[in-house]
């Protein structure tokens, strides 16, 4: 592997993000709209091998204290490299004086909690499709 990290947007094939996402049982839209979120992120990590896009994520947030992540994904031929693990490190330390937030997709819990993230007791969430979000296993 020849991993490369990439901290801004800049010569993103968009019609790959949605396409990943997909590959990895994650909720997608079109390439336009991931294009949007990211670039109104505040902050970004896509990660290539060699030329090929193999990972990213990203977190919006006020900047000073609050950030939430979200679109944390690594394709299956390079999942178990740390490449998680390196995307959401970059985004923690890149908004120091930040919480962070996010729900995890049913099963990935553990990955986020041998990163330091705790469940949490008092999580409230109003989705646009509460029922998929119900059925996914993401609420109760
Ligand atoms: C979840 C995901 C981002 C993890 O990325 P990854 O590059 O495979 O993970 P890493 O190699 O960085 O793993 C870091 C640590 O977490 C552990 N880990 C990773 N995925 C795990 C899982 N599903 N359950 C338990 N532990 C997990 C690894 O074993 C490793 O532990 P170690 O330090 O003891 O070796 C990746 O598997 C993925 O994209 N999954 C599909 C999409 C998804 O669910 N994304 C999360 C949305 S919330």
């Amino acid at each position: 592997m020849n991993l490369k990290f990439q901290y801004d947007c800049s010569g993103v094939d968009w019609e790959v993000v949605p396409q990943i996402l997909k590959t990895v049982g994650m909720s997608f839209y079109n390439a336009e709209i991931h294009r949007n979120t990211f670039i109104a992120s505040a902050s970004v990590v896509f990660v290539y091998d060699g030329q090929q896009l193999v990972g990213f994520g990203r977190a919006i947030s006020d900047g000073y204290c609050q950030a939430a992540i979200y679109d944390v994904a690594v394709l299956p031929s390079h999942q178990g490299c740390n490449i998680g693990r390196l995307i959401i490190q970059k985004i923690v330390t890149s908004l120091p004086m930040c919480n962070f937030i996010l729900y995890a997709s049913p099963g990935k819990e553990p990955f986020y909690e041998k990163l330091n993230f705790r469940k949490m007791k008092t999580g409230m969430a109003l989705f646009i499709k509460p029922d998929i979000m119900k059925d996914k296993g993401f609420t109760e």
